[in-house]
């Protein structure tokens, strides 16, 4: 049953620019008798007051026709993707993805749908989940207006994640991780009848029909969401954390351990240093750390897992020597030859396990780090010596002194590399 809403008040959350181009949009479809609707994230999006710049527009006509149309118009780039019946428009700093409005029939669990053309209610009703299912129409004399097959508004409201019929996650079960994804990123709950579905496409074993890639990248979009730790945290609920490794452990301590990763984070952005790394990886090394060397190599073969993730996830073994070595460090010169050795990602964990390491972590990162010593061999040789290993334990030497801060500039530098020289030139 449908039911059209006003949502005015929040079409003027849109920037002027992007309004503009909806409603050019909106004309085109006009012109070519064609129904135009903007669906999927941002409809849903806006309703909760915020602008999705994922631009879904679908067609109830011909998609494409009104693709190569609308790039004309407004100088974009066109891309037709005829298997798909799909175009994208780019323009220079969004892109539209158009489609024609569809029924999608799937043949098997998990198979590709077979595709026919269908009307505005049978492709909001293909998708996942009522919210997802909403449709802003674009078209001049409806424009704005939010259309609403499946009650996705009330959902949105009450903050209920219901599916829109019982074969969806047999269909597809990648949605079961799009729940978690939205239940976590707003904060919302399963609706009963839903929670019954996701059990039981769980208890027959949907996630197995998934590649370990896309499982893999699942994970790491949930990881990614704004709430990583209610994300896991469903995925422990609903048995599922197995699928990535039998040892795999959700427990109090990994749910504080998850939960100081923000901390961490947090303190690092304020220490404003330059840094470059991946966010969620610490959540993935933090849900993984409690397994051993073996699972973490079966765990890394079976998702195909990069080289330097790899590296993190070994070195995540070591954290607590790493830990009391640090406690123990008596210079600066100590905490530095343990840290030199570690990636950005391993000294976060570091303080994900311990945040009372957040001085000598933030020392080496702001300071020690960049530590460099202005003599070199040249200096040496000039004084009279001829190369040796003697010079390497020399200037490693001046190094630890610098460090330290024992030495500070040039001239004490070469005072105390002449001072060791003499040194063991009398030993
Ligand atoms: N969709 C679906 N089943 C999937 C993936 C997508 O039904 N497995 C539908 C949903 O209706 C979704 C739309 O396709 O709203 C667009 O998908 P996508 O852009 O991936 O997701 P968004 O809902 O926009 O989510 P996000 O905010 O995470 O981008």
């Amino acid at each position: 049953q449908e039911k059209r809403y006003d949502i005015s008040d929040k079409l003027e959350l849109i920037d002027e620019q992007l309004l503009a181009l909806l409603k050019k949009a909106g004309r085109m479809a006009d012109s070519l008798d064609f129904d135009l609707y903007i669906v999927g994230g941002f409809p849903r999006d806006l309703v909760l007051g915020q602008v999705n710049h994922d631009l879904d527009l679908v067609v109830e006509g011909d998609g494409i026709e009104f693709a190569r149309e609308l790039s004309k118009e407004l100088g974009g780039h066109l891309d037709i993707y005829h298997e798909f019946g799909t175009a994208v428009v780019s323009l220079e700093d969004l892109k539209l993805d158009i489609a024609t409005t569809r029924v999608e029939y799937y043949p098997q669990v998990a198979s590709l749908p077979e595709v026919e053309h269908g009307s505005i209610q049978q492709d909001l009703f293909r998708r996942d989940f009522t919210i997802n299912a909403l449709a802003i129409q674009l078209n001049q004399a409806s424009f704005g207006q939010l259309v609403d097959y499946f009650s996705g508004k009330k959902d949105l409201e009450k903050g209920l994640i219901r599916l829109l019929h019982n074969f969806s996650l047999y269909d597809d079960p990648t949605r079961i991780f799009r729940g978690f994804r939205f239940a976590s990123r707003y904060d919302y709950n399963f609706e009963e009848n839903t929670e019954d579905l996701f059990k039981h496409a769980i208890e027959l074993d949907v996630i197995e029909k998934l590649s370990s890639d896309r499982l893999f990248n699942k994970l790491e979009l949930g990881l990614k969401d704004r709430n990583p730790v209610r994300f896991i945290s469903l995925l422990d609920e609903y048995n599922i954390l197995s699928y990535f490794s039998p040892g795999i452990e959700w427990n109090h301590e990994t749910e504080i351990l998850e939960n100081n990763v923000t901390k961490v984070l947090d303190w690092l952005h304020d220490l404003e240093i330059v840094t470059s790394f991946e966010e969620w990886v610490l959540y993935l090394i933090v849900l993984v750390h409690g397994l051993n060397e073996t699972e973490i190599k079966d765990f890394a073969n079976k998702f195909n897992i990069n080289k330097n993730l790899f590296d993190r996830l070994m070195t995540s073994l070591k954290a607590d020597k790493y830990i009391r070595i640090l406690h123990d460090a008596e210079d600066n010169s100590a905490i530095y030859y343990l840290l030199q050795g570690l990636a950005i990602e391993d000294m976060l964990f570091l303080l994900i396990k311990d945040f009372s390491l957040e001085e000598e972590i933030k020392l080496y990162l702001e300071k020690l780090q960049w530590t460099d010593i202005e003599v070199s061999g040249e200096e040496i040789i000039a004084l009279g010596y001829s190369p040796g290993p003697i010079f390497r334990e020399v200037l490693d030497e001046v190094r630890k002194a610098k460090l330290n801060g024992e030495v500070e500039t040039y001239e004490e530098e070469k005072e105390y590399l002449e001072q060791l020289l003499a040194e063991r030139e009398s030993e």
